[in-house]
Order: structure tokens, then sequence, then C-alpha cells
């Protein structure tokens, strides 16, 4: 009876907490490897620690502001916090507070600027409050199991839920505009993980199922046959028919923009990990292929901004792609067969190599604290093209520390 009441408490604990990662490790390291992999990890976070307080520093006495990019002409842009990406910041904090709980400032300022967040909770105009809040409010629950964080990410799910469209069976992301009625784009999938966390946690049914449906109506709708992704599907409320597949940020409609390729190998693999439906880890396997076997990657692995783009090699790279890439190919080598496994972390590790290097990696104490350089938000809107931006960071210290955990269990 009591064993199993303990059983009851941990499975409700597990499905409690938003995991980071679920798998075990399949790639065997030699011990050689590890220690080399270890030495770059830690020098990587000790790099990522300094810059992070740096720019905490910067912006401690700036009331309800959080970092957005520094420009080509060296000016620190920030944001409140109805950007997009107002979590990530506080995200970075946390993710690095927790590898290192003895650092007090890391987690004074992780609650501070976790707090400017607030007020997405009311957010109902945009889908990014999945990235918003789960990215800085998931990360103080999770890290903390403060329950004073839950109500905002509830506010945050309950929002994100009104955008669905029951007879499209998607999210809305965007607003209705001049070109689109029902605009959904890629990115949208990252979002899904905050309805997956709310509707575990609060067993609402219907959270799950609008995720669920989401992702399986994306699936089917922005994936063109070699597994590649449009960026926008343009979806008609009364009907739910496609009226477009399109761009907004790629080079063209039929182009692979890198960072699109990337929200969806990362959606997938979290969707899997949250479901454990294998339609989804197929799909991730099958965007990991269709990635990796891809034309137009340069030596490094830090794809140029659209792989279609007809300027490459002369164009921009964009490191946010890489970072979220080897974030994703990192988790995704612990749920797949082993073969595959190891060609995923086999990419995986080159594009952290090439991210922690010179040529990525800005110099110590300088760029007001942003960890990377070279990221592209918007090539076609000439829109933060070549710069340091918060999201690459994210994801840049989320797979260091997933590696970092998979080489130390
Ligand atoms: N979600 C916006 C972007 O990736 O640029």
């Amino acid at each position: 009876m009591k064993r199993n009441f303990f059983i009851a408490c941990a499975l409700l604990l597990c499905c409690a907490i938003p995991m980071q990662m679920a798998g075990k490790g399949k790639v065997k390291f030699s011990a050689q490897e590890k220690v080399e992999l270890n030495q770059m990890i830690e020098k990587a976070l000790g790099n990522a620690r300094n810059q992070a307080l740096l720019m905490a520093r910067e912006l401690e006495n700036q009331e309800g502001r959080l970092p957005k990019n520094v420009d080509k002409n060296g000016k620190f842009n920030t944001s409140d916090c109805f950007w997009w990406c107002s979590g990530f910041f506080p995200g970075i904090l946390w993710m690095l507070s927790e590898d290192q709980p003895q650092n007090k400032q890391l987690r004074q300022y992780a609650e501070l600027f976790t707090q400017r967040v607030e007020p997405v909770r009311n957010e109902k105009h945009s889908h990014d409050v999945g990235f918003m809040l789960n990215c800085s409010f998931g990360h103080a629950y999770r890290i903390t199991g403060d329950k004073a964080y839950l109500p905002v990410l509830s506010d945050g799910a309950r929002n994100l839920a009104a955008r669905f469209i029951p007879k499209a069976g998607v999210t809305r992301s965007w607003e209705p505009n001049k070109k689109w009625k029902n605009p959904v784009i890629i990115d949208n999938m990252m979002n899904m993980e905050l309805l997956e966390l709310i509707g575990k946690m609060e067993k609402n049914q219907r959270y799950l199922d609008i995720a669920e449906s989401h992702a399986k109506t994306t699936m089917k709708n922005h994936y063109r046959e070699d597994y590649s992704t449009f960026h926008v599907v343009d979806y008609d409320d009364q009907t739910g028919e496609v009226l477009h597949r399109q761009t907004a940020q790629g080079y063209a409609d039929n182009s692979a923009w890198a960072r699109g390729q990337m929200w969806g190998l990362y959606g997938y693999s979290m969707m899997y990990r949250e479901t454990g439906d294998k339609t989804y880890l197929k799909q991730a396997q099958q965007v990991a292929k269709y990635l990796t076997g891809r034309s137009n990657w340069p030596e490094d692995m830090v794809p140029y901004w659209d792989f279609d783009c007809p300027d490459i090699p002369n164009t921009v790279r964009d490191a946010s792609s890489a970072a979220i890439m080897a974030s994703a190919l990192i988790e995704l080598s612990t749920f797949d067969k082993k073969s595959n496994a190891k060609r995923w972390m086999a990419t995986a590790i080159k594009q952290l190599k090439s991210l922690a290097s010179p040529a990525y990696t800005a110099p110590a104490g300088t760029h007001h604290g942003f960890i990377l350089l070279h990221s592209t938000g918007s090539f076609p809107a000439n829109s933060e093209v070549d710069i340091p931006l918060t999201y690459a960071d994210y994801y840049y210290v989320e797979a260091l520390l997933r590696l970092k955990k998979l080489l130390n269990n």
C-alpha cells in the first residue's frame, strides 16, 4: 500500500515537472573524449556566466528592461517584456544558476529578470507567450519547485489555448493582417511545450489535445516531401482550408529558412519527449536526416541564414540556428536508435565546438554580455543581421548543459 503510494507520488512528480531532457545517453564516449568535451563545456559555461552577469549588472537598474540585441554600431538595444524574446535572458540565468547553485548572484538575477516578464501572463495577442513564459517562469518553477510561479504559467497557457482554431486544428501565430488571415509559423511548435506542461499539471486534457492537434496538423501542412518546412501556412478559420504556404523571414516561399527548420526539429523532439508518440520521433528523425544531408553547409556547421540563398557562401550565418539544432540533436540522440544517435551527437558536438570558438564567441567583457556573435533575425527585412541575439545564447547554454549532463551521468 505504502509502496504504491510512493510509486504514485513519483509518477505524479515526473508528470508535473517539465523535463529538460527525458532520455538517457546512448552514445558512448572514450575517457579522452570526455575530458576534452568537459574542458570545452566548462570553459564555455564559465564565459557564459561572466557575460550573463555583465549583462545583468548593466540592466539591473533599468526598470522593466530585457536584452534584445547589440546592433552593428555596437548599440545595446533592450525591450520591454512583450517582445517575443523576453524570456530568454531570465532562462539563461536560471540554467546557469542550476549548474552552479553556490553562485547566489546568478540566482538573484534569475529571480529579478523573471519578475520583469510577469505581465506577459495577460498577453492575448501573441503565440510567443510559450517562449516568453516557459523559458523564464518555466525554468523558475522547474528549478525551485516554488508554486508561486505557476499562476503566471497557467494564465499564459490559457491565453495560448484561446488562439486555437478548431476548424483548422492549429493555434494561430500572428494576428490577421493584410497578407494573411490566420498565419501559423513553424516556430509555433516551440510554444506547444507550455501547453504540454500546464496541461499535465492541471490535468487539462484540452491543452494536451490542442498541442497534439497543432503538431499533427503542422506536420501535414507545413512539411514538404523532403522534410523541409515552409515558414508560414495561412488557414481559413471557417473551413480549415490552407490558403497560402509562404515565407516571412526566409529567402523564398519554397526555400529552407534555416531557423524555421530548427524550430521544427526541436519542436518534434520535444513533442516526443512529452507524449511518447512515435509519430513525433519519426518526424524529428526525418527532419534531422534532411538537415544533416543538406547541401550548402559550411565546414563549421553553422548554417547560412537560408539553405537555399543563392548568395551562399557570400552571405551571413545564423548562429542561433546552430545552437537550436545542437540542443535538439543532443536530446534526439537520447531517444533515437544508436546508429542515428551517434550521427546526431557528432553534428551537435561539431556545432558546439564551432560556437565555442573565437569565430562565434564574443570576446570576454564585450558586446554588453551577449555570449555569441553572428546570428540573423530577419535577413529580408534587413533586421538583426549578423549580430548577437538572446535566443542564440539561450539554446547554446541549454545545449552545453544537455551535453554536460550526458557526459557525466
Ligand atoms: N520566432 C521568430 C524567429 O525565429 O525569428
